[in-house]
């Protein structure tokens, strides 16, 4: 998938939630789906940076997105019910759904961590995954050819030490890929998978190996072509998986 040359047009017409969609992963895969045609539901909590996302996209001539700010951390159903209403009377219809947002602490001991921490990792890497996804899934029951990503984490995928609750709540993400797949299997229109950046230079990367030099890393352009692949038509094969991505 390294070498995928989407075409130009492959996600016209296609209208794209994104969450974390202000800053690292979650904005590159935004600024790209547009470039190739999708209207884009930028969602996050910081409106500031999601101007800056929105003015980016419109300055490049895609298809003027929308902006979505709401905190993934203390949503619920009800919420959650009425950003769908929100998405589907202001754009009509869903085509695809990247989950990119994600809380991260610090890299501790499992005794240094707390039911607070764990609550909240939880709450925003899964739960809100789960809860979003099940708010839209109408919308994206109706679209013919819808594609929800997933992002998953290298050490939710193979454990080790002082990822905790992280690593927990994104090996619970792969989890959930194969058993909504499993429920999906017969529907030939919407596919689940969890996709794995691997190391890419963001402020995520940045906390977690602070000694790592950005410049030795991927940039999130760099990781692009899976987005894509996955998210557009070519990618409609790959349906219960988790997907890594080596640039
Ligand atoms: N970077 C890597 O090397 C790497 C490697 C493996 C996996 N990943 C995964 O890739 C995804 C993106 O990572 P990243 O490095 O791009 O992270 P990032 O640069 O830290 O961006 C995180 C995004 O999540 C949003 N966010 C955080 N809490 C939120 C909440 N409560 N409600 C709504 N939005 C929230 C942030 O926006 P606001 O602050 O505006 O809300 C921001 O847009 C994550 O799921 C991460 O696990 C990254």
């Amino acid at each position: 998938m390294k070498n995928y040359l989407p075409r130009p047009d492959l996600l016209a017409g296609r209208v794209i939630l994104v969450t974390g969609a202000s800053a690292g992963l979650g904005r590159a895969a935004s600024l790209a789906f547009a470039r190739h045609g999708a209207t884009v539901a930028l969602l996050a909590r910081n409106e500031a940076k999601l101007e800056a996302v929105y003015d980016e996209i419109v300055a490049a001539g895609g298809p003027e997105p929308a902006m979505f700010p709401f905190d993934l951390a203390v949503a619920d159903d009800r919420s959650l019910e009425n950003l769908a209403g929100t998405l589907a009377h202001h754009l009509g219809r869903l085509d695809g759904l990247l989950h990119s947002a994600h809380q991260f602490f610090s890299l501790t001991p499992l005794s240094l961590q707390t039911l607070e921490q764990w609550q909240t990792l939880m709450r925003v890497n899964l739960i809100a995954p789960f809860a979003l996804t099940r708010a839209v899934m109408p919308l994206l029951q109706q679209a013919p050819d819808a594609s929800v990503v997933f992002t998953g984490e290298t050490h939710g995928h193979s454990p080790s030490a002082y990822w905790g609750g992280y690593a927990v709540a994104k090996s619970g993400l792969e989890t959930l890929t194969r058993i909504w797949s499993d429920e999906l299997a017969s529907s030939e229109s919407l596919r689940i998978n969890t996709l794995i950046p691997g190391q890419v230079a963001t402020t995520l990367r940045a906390r977690t190996y602070p000694g790592v030099a950005a410049e030795t890393l991927p940039s999130p352009e760099a990781v692009m072509p899976w987005y894509l692949f996955l998210m557009g038509e070519d990618g409609r094969e790959v349906r219960g998986q988790t997907v890594e991505c080596h640039t």
